[in-house]
């Protein structure tokens, strides 16, 4: 029998799941690993939301299929969302879909719409399933920068000169996993009279909408007028209100690829648990107080993280959005690369990052470190991390000193 599965193959190890094992392994063993490498908020959703799910969970007739579009009224309040926070109109019928988080919608839409030896322009480093969930679709991928300068124009045009057959999808995504960086809304409008020019889908990445730190709030490619004959939108609850176990993201935009994707999800999911759905409408129409809240400690972790690593002798950038620091290895450090000195900061400093490597081969030489432990936690992260460079022969005073 073949075992050699044509899509499997197009598949490298995982190498973040590297370290996964490793720090799985060091707690297995007592170890009290610092874990700032998943993005995986360590905050509690709402109280009103957790009330609205057992409530509704309470209900006899809750417990059916659902619909895999997503219930009207989670489709309202998420149109309701683009109006107030961007003043974009969207149709809740044909041009909201609400996905199994957006990482689901991601994948099933690049099933949808892509065929094999397809050209699909993707930003490298990228979150993983920005490539791969084409990739597993059969097509391949033309990497694009992930930075939004000249370098990113200018490797857009050339794609579409130089690659046969043209590209049909680019992907963006901003605020960027892994690099935190942040667009502005002319970059979306170049962006689009970009794709209209050259007849190229976009889907854009907007899972850290409301994650900003610069006070500006980020904006959403829709609000450009015209972008919905381009553009698609992710968004997803799973950061906005720490609920990323329940699995819920929208996708947004374009009607041809909102319904190309709902058909596609009509043959495979029933939806998600009604209760969710019922409780998720809750999140968006309720109180937003807590998406601030979680603003102002996402930001305070981010100061406190650049600081205190900063004094262990580790610089590092301030992100302006995300729940990521994209950190450079310290530069007396960075022959080991970013996969070894991840292990080697979670084997000497108990401390879990992500290695850069892992979201593309342009993401070498930094890792990605997520402000997902309080703040004594990111503490005590900075002096396991001071006591390893020392041990290392990076002197923090010395380096300060000179
Ligand atoms: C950029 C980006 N997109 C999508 C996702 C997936 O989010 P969801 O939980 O909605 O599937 C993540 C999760 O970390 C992310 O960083």
């Amino acid at each position: 029998m073949n075992d050699d599965f044509y899509r499997i193959r197009r598949l490298p190890p995982y190498v973040i799941a590297e370290v996964n094992a490793m720090r799985a392994a060091a707690r297995a063993a007592g170890e009290d690993i610092i874990d700032l490498g998943m993005g995986n908020p360590d905050l509690p959703p709402p109280p009103h939301v957790i009330d609205k799910l057992c409530e509704v969970a309470r209900k006899p007739d809750a417990h059916g299929y659902s619909a895999s579009k997503g219930i009207p009224g989670l489709r309202r309040a998420q149109a309701g969302y683009y109006q107030r926070r961007f003043g974009v109109e969207l149709d809740p019928e044909s041009e909201v879909v609400v996905t199994l988080g957006s990482k689901e919608g991601l994948a099933n839409l690049a099933q949808a719409i892509t065929a094999p030896g397809d050209v699909v322009l993707a930003p490298n480093p990228s979150y993983p399933i920005h490539t791969f969930g084409f990739i597993i679709a059969g097509a391949t991928i033309r990497s694009v920068p992930t930075t939004p300068d000249e370098r990113y124009w200018d490797a857009l045009d050339r794609a579409v000169k130089f690659t046969v057959p043209k590209p049909s999808v680019l992907v963006v995504g901003y605020p960027s996993n892994p690099t935190a960086e942040v667009v502005d809304l002319a970059f979306y409008e170049r962006l689009v009279a970009w794709a209209k020019e050259h007849q190229i889908w976009v889907l854009s990445d907007l899972a850290y909408s409301e994650l900003y730190y610069d006070g500006v709030p980020t904006p959403s490619i829709l609000q450009v007028p015209g972008a919905k004959d381009v553009a698609v939108e992710f968004t997803s609850m799973s950061k906005t209100y720490s609920m990323a176990g329940w699995r819920m993201g929208f996708a947004v935009g374009n009607k041809q690829l909102i319904a190309a994707l709902t058909r596609v999800k009509s043959y495979l999911d029933y939806g998600a648990f009604t209760p969710i759905q019922a409780a998720a409408v809750a999140a968006i129409n309720g109180p937003q107080d807590i998406v601030d809240q979680n603003r102002e400690l996402y930001k305070r972790r981010r100061d406190i993280l650049v600081e205190s690593f900063g004094r262990a002798g580790w610089e590092i950038p301030p992100s302006r959005a995300s729940m990521f620091c994209w950190a450079p290895l310290p530069p007396a450090l960075a022959h080991l690369g970013s996969l070894e000195f991840s292990k080697q900061l979670l084997t000497h400093a108990q401390v879990a990052v992500a290695p850069g490597v892992g979201y593309g081969e342009d993401g070498e030489g930094y890792v990605r470190i997520a402000m997902v432990e309080n703040e004594h936690r990111i503490r005590q992260a900075a002096r396991n991390v001071k006591r390893y460079l020392q041990s290392m022969g990076v002197n923090s005073v010395a380096k300060k000193a000179g």
